[in-house]
């Protein structure tokens, strides 16, 4: 976290694809109507950024990023296979983000799991997503045999390590779960939990730790998730259960993150850019809204991120606002409307 800043703060805001635009446009519309300080500068990157000038991360909106150091950013969508990079690979490299930090809490009551409260710290820069990635062609079969290199440093892991079980402290959370594959992939995970455990030493007798191999991870989650309280795990593994500890609270529409950076913060939702559901006016914002009260803590600001979570609840459970994938009926700028008043000083 920064310094409290009282004035306006300066921020690039990145609208993205598919759904991007209209949850995005929600959240921003809430933000001003709970007084938050961002000056938004805004900025094209993924397809729109293709449309407009034929690059998905232009240096436009990398030059905004290095100026404002803070960014709200928009799902944005990477074509499958040939020819691109991921975008979120490129920004999270770009910015040394080696921190995603995603939040789950319970929000909506009667769903299959109640009172999930656990905070999952992904490492954001290593692993399997370097993608050093080739084929050998083997006769006519140009993609015969594909080859993936992993790659986990022992900085990278004491970084990612310091900074789950420093938020642990931070935040009064009381355990740190460290999950690993290191029975399997005894190099590329081994350095990654041995690291961890010498990390958590230092932390004994303030924040409690265990370990969990991956796979035993996932169904004890499914089992019985109250036993975990922050979970600290690769870039690989933490992708696939933030999107399962998403499912333990209604879905992606409920869960935000934080890519956080020696040179910047970006704030995001988990989910992608959902093109099923793109343009209709029916998609969820409330991850994005959480992502953007991630933003206002980073900046200081407990007392508005604290007041945008209580007027999403309130919106939801006390009036009843609620758009399909929570069962209801509202719109994405209905159900801002809704937050909007409870928001409003
Ligand atoms: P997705 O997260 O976009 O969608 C998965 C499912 O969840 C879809 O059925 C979608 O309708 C639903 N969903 C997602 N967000 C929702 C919301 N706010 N409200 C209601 N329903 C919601 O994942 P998918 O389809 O695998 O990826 C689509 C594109 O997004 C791909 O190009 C992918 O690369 C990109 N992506 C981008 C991310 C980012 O910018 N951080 C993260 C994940 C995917
Ligand atoms: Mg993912």
């Amino acid at each position: 976290m920064t310094d409290v800043h009282s004035g306006p703060i300066p921020a690039t805001l990145i609208p993205g694809d598919g759904i991007g635009p209209e949850i995005m446009a929600a959240t921003t519309d809430v933000l001003a109507a709970l007084g938050a300080p961002f000056v938004w500068d805004i900025q094209q990157a993924g397809m729109a950024g293709i449309e407009a000038g034929g690059d998905p991360l232009p240096e436009a909106a990398l030059a905004s990023i290095r100026r404002t150091k803070l960014a709200l950013k928009g799902p944005l969508t990477t074509p499958v296979g040939g020819g691109f990079r991921s975008v979120n690979v490129r920004l999270r490299e770009a910015f040394g983000l080696y921190a995603n930090v995603r939040p789950v809490r319970t929000i909506v009551p009667g769903g299959r799991y109640e009172n999930i409260d656990i905070v999952l710290v992904r490492e954001n820069l290593e692993g399997l997503y370097v993608a050093f990635e080739h084929y050998i062609p083997i006769g006519e079969d140009a993609h015969a045999v594909a080859i993936s290199s992993g790659v986990n440093t022992r900085a990278g892991s004491r970084r990612i390590a310091e900074y789950a079980f420093d938020y642990a402290a931070r935040n009064q959370r009381k355990k740190v779960t460290i999950v690993h594959k290191a029975n399997v992939l005894k190099a590329l995970t081994g350095i990654f939990l041995e690291t961890a455990q010498q990390v958590a030493k230092e932390y004994e007798g303030r924040v409690a730790s265990d370990e969990r191999i991956v796979d035993a991870c996932a169904m004890q989650l499914v089992l019985n998730p109250w036993q975990f309280d922050v979970i600290v795990t690769t870039n690989l593994f933490g992708d696939i259960l933030s999107d399962e500890l998403a499912g333990l609270v209604g879905g992606l529409g409920f869960a935000p993150g934080a890519n956080i950076g020696t040179d910047a913060a970006i704030f995001e939702a988990v989910h992608g850019s959902a093109p099923d559901i793109a343009g209709k006016g029916i998609a969820n914002p409330v991850a994005v809204m959480l992502a953007a009260g991630m933003m206002l803590e980073h900046v200081g600001r407990l007392d508005l991120a604290q007041r945008l979570r209580a007027g999403i609840d309130a919106a939801i459970n006390i009036d009843g606002a609620r758009t399909r994938d929570m069962g209801g009926q509202a719109g994405t700028s209905e159900f801002a409307q809704a937050v909007k008043r409870r928001v409003a000083p």
